[in-house]
């Protein structure tokens, strides 16, 4: 951690960070000694967020440091600090705006996280000292978890394939006493589980279905399902270069849904957890799912592939229907799953997919909250005849190239009871561009959002 919690931290040396917005500056500026005034002014420093002046203190070495920040409790508040700063120990100081402790230490922690799992950083990250308190204990275990998901989606499909991400998922579940199991290969097909052994089944890493479950019998269920495919080829409708290059990243919503289960966890969460990921590689070989195949799912639906990319879905739809057997309260998936949710809403918003229009505006209004957004998108039924198929019940790609990412959902929402509350989030769990604290590369997208939301609604 590049945060350090003490219990007290005036007298530690550390140099002191002055927070302000715009406005707290400008009444804060005329009281400042004339040399810090002309000095910050020379420096065009304003206050604006994401901007920090270095002050000499008079022997010349650094003395004070001025940060700009958004707001009180942005979660990216000090994020270019760790980073920007010159190497060493800082802390607070009293005589800017006093930060929420929460935001202070999860906005550091993320302003410092780097992949470093091949190159290694030319420079540590700047130290913040601060005062030991529960919000900035949630602060951390929040950087955590987000690090932690970031490192899931960066690492190589080489090195994080279904089995390591069953490990990833067992090193979790023994943090916080929770059971796991595995159904891997051939297994698969016994337990019933015929769709993810179809997609997984042509690749020399065994296919699986990792599961981890928590909580007391007492508490209301919850499920979260994850798409994990550990490499996306594309199969045998393979996919472009430029479309596979990143496709190491299609296991991101197993990666969202773990860092959800290790926060609820964690903030113990008066819930029965469920977290189920289907882990495939969508490789090509002799043994390859095909497209035109026809393959009977879980709760049998007989399902047409259309084409071998839209493999996400096939994947969860067994995965989804194992998680309602067990008729959960909420149900909620995660999942790279398609394309057309990134033409329709980009990168930084991820798409929801709700049976409850008021439960999607309060997702909405929390992910603007909490600076963690998601954005609403209907389950539109007149659509659902775009996915019958003349061979089975379902095709896994629409007949119109049009609302793929609708016709995604709806193909899930067959294997959901319509009892069941459900909620399905088509995220990208990337940044394309780095802005503070969010580094090009894996993301966390809506964790902490779904957090709140369910701190919300079971505390
Ligand atoms: N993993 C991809 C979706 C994806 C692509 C997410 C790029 C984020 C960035 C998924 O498996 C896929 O290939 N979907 C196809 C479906 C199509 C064949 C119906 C797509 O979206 O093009
Ligand atoms: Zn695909
Ligand atoms: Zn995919």
């Amino acid at each position: 951690m590049t945060v350090q919690l003490k219990k007290t931290v005036a007298a530690t040396g550390a140099t002191p960070i002055t927070v302000v917005d715009r406005a707290s500056f400008q009444a804060l500026a005329p009281k400042l000694p004339a040399p810090t005034r002309h000095w910050l002014a020379v420096n065009g420093f304003k206050g604006a967020a994401d901007t920090f002046a270095l002050i000499p203190g008079p022997d010349g070495k650094l003395g004070q440091v001025f940060a700009g920040v958004a707001g009180m409790n942005h979660p990216f508040a000090l994020a270019s600090l760790p980073l920007g700063l010159p190497e060493g120990d800082y802390r607070l100081s009293d005589d800017g705006l006093t930060l929420d402790a929460e935001a202070a230490a999860l906005s550091w922690e993320l302003g410092a996280y780097r992949f470093d799992l091949y190159k290694k950083p030319s420079r540590a990250p700047a130290r913040l000292l601060l005062a030991d308190s529960p919000l900035a204990e949630r602060g951390l275990a929040q950087a955590a978890v987000i690090a932690a998901t970031r490192d899931l989606v960066n690492t190589p499909a080489e090195h994080m394939g279904p089995d390591e991400l069953a490990q990833a998922v067992a090193v979790v579940a023994k943090q916080h006493g929770a059971k796991f199991k595995q159904t891997v290969g051939d297994e698969l097909l016994k337990k019933n589980f015929p769709a993810i052994h179809a997609v997984g089944r042509a690749a020399t890493r065994a296919p699986r279905l990792i599961e981890l479950n928590w909580g007391s019998d007492h508490h209301p269920r919850l499920s979260l399902v994850g798409k994990g495919v550990c490499f996306d080829s594309g199969g045998l409708d393979i996919k472009s270069a430029d479309g596979m290059r990143q496709m190491k990243k299609d296991m991101g919503g197993a990666a969202n849904a773990l860092g959800l289960a290790a926060l609820i966890m964690a903030f113990r969460l008066p819930v029965r957890l469920q977290l189920l990921i289907p882990a495939v590689e969508n490789a090509i070989a002799g043994n390859a799912y095909r497209p035109g195949d026809v393959f009977k799912t879980r709760n049998g639906t007989h399902i047409e592939i259309g084409n071998t990319d839209a493999e996400g879905r096939v994947i969860l739809c067994d995965a989804l229907a194992y998680a309602a057997e067990s008729k959960p309260e909420l149900l909620i998936d995660m999942a790279t799953l398609t394309g057309a949710a990134r033409v329709a809403l980009g990168p930084q918003l991820p798409a929801l997919f709700a049976r409850h229009m008021d439960e999607a505006r309060d997702l909405v209004d929390l992910g603007l909250k909490v600076d963690d957004p998601l954005w609403h998108m209907p389950i539109w039924q007149p659509y659902k005849s775009g996915i019958e198929s003349t061979l089975g019940d379902l095709v896994n790609t629409g007949k119109s190239p049009m609302a793929g990412a609708i016709n995604a959902a709806l193909f899930l929402d067959h294997f959901v009871p319509k009892d069941v509350d459900w909620l399905h989030i088509d995220l990208f769990a990337w940044n394309s561009e780095s802005r503070p604290g969010r580094p090009a590369g894996g993301e966390a997208q809506t964790v902490r959002t779904l957090l709140a939301y369910l701190e919300q609604r079971f505390a």
